[in-house]
């Protein structure tokens, strides 16, 4: 198996761990909560943002330990998101990960709790102590960043952009602005976390952060093509979802052909933003070619 696809594995492996470790037992009460806590964990997700904080960690010597924390968080507040993001009010899909969304498989207020759940949980899982914590001004910028992120000038701002616009023609610009917000954050600050644990001086968050920028726009870039390349199967959530709501996209505006260059571009100007680190970023630079390539 290629070395990215072993690393892969591995990080994928202590994640699950990382979140089982973290999550309230099935069994506790309420059941019919902390069992969709775990449905909508578990079930099948590529985990690339704890990917990323792993990968940009280790890039910079962090231990694995100091990493779990934020690699957990972020997956947590990404499941939330998604929960959320299929809800009837919101994008109204029925597939997730080639399974009935929460609120089809649950009802829709245990879809919204979980994700009140899981959100909650994240932050309580990012401000815990231990011998692994890192210092507590890095942990205390880490939570400050991760609730930007995920909130109002972040994901959830984003998202509101993305509710708004839709049946409208966004310009480049503007949906450059949404895709960054929506997508955008959450991936950039997984390599914020990851630096952060790690100590990374000034110079190097800065490289890191514009690494992460031109990433994110690709991830969600990727997943607009996908949304009409893909088949259902593979992505496993319903390909045409976006051309049905009439959301806007990268190859509304520019075509599939101009989506796909702009993709490249995008990984071609994330290498650049890795030019500084040596071979312990590789996984960084393969995972930006992942980005761009995946079919799910
Ligand atoms: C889907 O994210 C939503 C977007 C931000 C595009 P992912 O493609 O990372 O979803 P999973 O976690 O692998 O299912
Ligand atoms: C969702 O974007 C982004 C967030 C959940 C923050 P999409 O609506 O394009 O994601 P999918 O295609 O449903 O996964
Ligand atoms: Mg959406
Ligand atoms: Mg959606
Ligand atoms: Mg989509």
């Amino acid at each position: 198996m290629p070395q990215f696809e072993q690393t892969l594995q591995t990080y994928q492996r202590e994640i699950n761990d990382a979140l089982l470790r973290y999550l309230p037992a099935k069994t506790e009460i309420p059941h019919r909560l902390h069992e969709a806590m775990h449905y909508v964990t578990f079930n099948g997700g590529k985990r690339v943002r704890p990917v990323l904080v792993y990968a940009t960690g280790q890039a910079l010597n962090a231990p694995l330990e100091t990493l779990h924390a934020p690699a957990a968080a972020i997956e947590m507040i990404h499941a939330y998101s998604l929960v959320h993001d299929d809800l009837p009010a919101m994008d109204d899909d029925d597939l997730r990960r080639g399974k009935p969304t929460c609120h089809k498989a649950f009802d829709e207020a245990t879809a919204i709790l979980s994700g009140d759940a899981l959100l909650t949980l994240a932050f309580e899982v990012m401000s815990h102590v231990d011998a692994h914590s890192p210092s507590p001004e890095n942990q205390l910028e880490m939570i400050a960043l991760l609730a930007k992120a995920s909130g109002n000038i972040g994901m959830v701002g984003g998202q509101a952009i993305d509710l708004e616009s839709v049946g409208i023609t966004l310009n480049l610009e503007q949906l450059k602005q949404m895709h960054a917000k929506k997508t955008g954050a959450l991936i950039r600050v997984s390599t914020l976390l990851g630096a952060h644990a790690a100590g990374a001086s000034t110079d190097e968050t800065q490289s890191l952060g514009e690494y992460a920028d031109a990433i994110g726009l690709a991830f969600q870039i990727r997943d607009d093509i996908l949304d009409i390349e893909g088949d259902t199967a593979t992505i496993g959530k319903p390909q045409g979802a976006d051309i049905a709501l009439n959301k806007p996209t990268y190859p509304a505006l520019l075509g599939l052909d101009g989506a796909k260059k702009a993709a490249l571009d995008l990984h071609e100007k994330a290498l650049e933003s890795l030019s500084v680190f040596d071979n312990k970023a590789d996984t960084l630079r393969q995972l930006s070619a992942y980005i761009v390539k995946r079919d799910k």
